[in-house]
């Protein structure tokens, strides 16, 4: 049999193949129950993922988007507020921060982390917000409330927590975290002294099930986490049209429920989640050894505080389209998350920002490669990934490669 040279970004057969006989027994409890929305299969993922991400409530509902709309409006956001985010992030983050009625504003991030700075947070805090009368602080660019943040955590790496939170009570914002990539994610918390999960540490929290996460459904879905009570029974009210029971309505609210069939599945593949992303911190261990001796790839930065669950294996290289295109002859899939910051999007053309107004994420956008990275990755695999990645530098670079007369364009790593 001829082995395959293809090698996709993303492999969304095998772990469904690996768990087919388990995933089909859904459909057939479905089936047998009529149990389609709601029910059984709902409350008893609901209660896994909560515990799986140590906090009192998780809300399953239709997608991540939703999720953090849902928890943005729970925690207490009102239309017309600011809330503060990255341009480094897929477009749900500021879609559900309008969506819930409110304004976002963009903050650069750090350099080696790609996720929230907290230096430019506090900067941004101290130099482009007044406080008024009573204490509110008021952003300078629109005149009004500035209530909360939403540190994404990025590529399966939680954002600096203690330090945003921390900047977070001195100015009174809530903190909603959007943890739709890092599911199982951990980040070791000075204040609590102890390594806490993605999802526990803000206010409420986002999740996303879309298919390619490191927890997919097969098809949409999402959870919203929370230890507040209040927030998880709004949550409640908001995905199910407002309903405190049938046709009780207290608010308006929206259809953004779970599918039942979904929270089986996801409810079967939970217990295998920390299995795969223990594996997706073995490859990118491997990846880091195999490009220890390239100086022209920047390999992702994991600081002490962070278990990043590599979502997305993310490195980054001054030639990035020519090794793309480079890698695509090779038959290896690749891509990029995410090409054009959000405040350069014509979606956000109303808000006046100019090329240059982030200049961290403008930078990290352009050098950017997300590598194959799913637990299916064989080790043959993933070295010939890094073989043609190698290969394409001694060309490009004659006589500046493995020791010969180095100057690396970028510094290793940053560690
Ligand atoms: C950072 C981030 N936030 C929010 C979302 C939205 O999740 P969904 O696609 O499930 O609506 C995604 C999905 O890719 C995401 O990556």
């Amino acid at each position: 049999m001829e082995i395959s040279k293809n090698i996709p970004f993303l492999d969304l057969i095998a772990p469904h193949l690996e768990l087919e006989s388990e995933l089909t027994d859904v459909f057939r409890k479905a089936l047998h129950t009529a149990g389609f929305v709601g029910g059984f299969m709902v409350e008893e993922f609901e209660q896994a993922f909560a515990s799986f991400c140590a906090v009192g409530h998780a809300i399953a509902v239709s997608s991540g988007t939703d999720a953090l709309r849902f928890a943005i409006m729970a925690s207490g956001v009102q239309p017309g507020e600011v809330v503060l985010t990255v341009p480094n992030t897929f477009i749900a983050t500021t879609e559900a921060i309008s969506q819930a009625g409110a304004m976002p504003e963009f903050i650069d991030i750090d350099e080696r982390t790609c996720n929230l700075s907290v230096e430019k947070l506090q900067r941004y805090l101290q130099e482009q917000c007044d406080q008024d009368k009573s204490g509110k602080t008021i952003s300078k660019r629109f005149g009004r409330p500035v209530t909360a943040i939403v540190p994404v955590h990025l590529y399966g790496q939680m954002a600096d927590m203690d330090a945003i939170l921390e900047l977070a009570g001195q100015y009174g914002l809530l903190v909603i975290e959007d943890a739709c990539q890092a599911h199982g994610a951990e980040y070791f918390s000075k204040k609590h002294n102890r390594w806490m999960k993605a999802g526990s540490m803000g206010r409420a929290a986002a999740f996303s099930f879309y298919p390619g996460k490191n927890l997919g459904a097969c098809g949409e879905g999402g959870a919203v986490t929370t230890n507040d009570p209040v927030v998880a029974a709004h949550v409640r009210l908001l995905r199910d049209h407002g309903q405190v029971k049938k046709y009780y309505h207290d608010v308006e609210g929206y259809n953004g429920r779970l599918d039942a069939i979904q929270a089986g599945l996801l409810c079967a593949k939970l217990p295998h989640l920390s299995a795969w992303n223990t594996k997706r911190r073995a490859l990118a261990a491997e990846y880091a050894h195999l490009f220890a001796t390239c100086g022209f790839v920047t390999i992702p930065y994991e600081p002490s505080w962070s278990r990043s669950v590599y979502h997305l294996y993310v490195i980054r290289v001054a030639e990035r389209d020519e090794l793309m295109d480079h890698l695509m002859a090779a038959a290896i899939g690749t891509a990029l998350h995410y090409p054009i910051p959000l405040h350069l999007q014509n979606a956000y053309s109303h808000f006046g920002y100019h090329r240059g107004d982030f200049p961290i994420t403008e930078q990290v956008a352009a050098e950017i490669l997300s590598l194959p990275m799913y637990p299916q990755l064989t080790a043959m695999q993933q070295a010939r990934v890094a073989e043609e990645i190698l290969s394409f530098f001694p060309a490009s670079h004659p006589g500046r490669w493995k020791g010969i007369d180095i100057s690396p364009v970028h510094v290793k790593s940053h560690a």
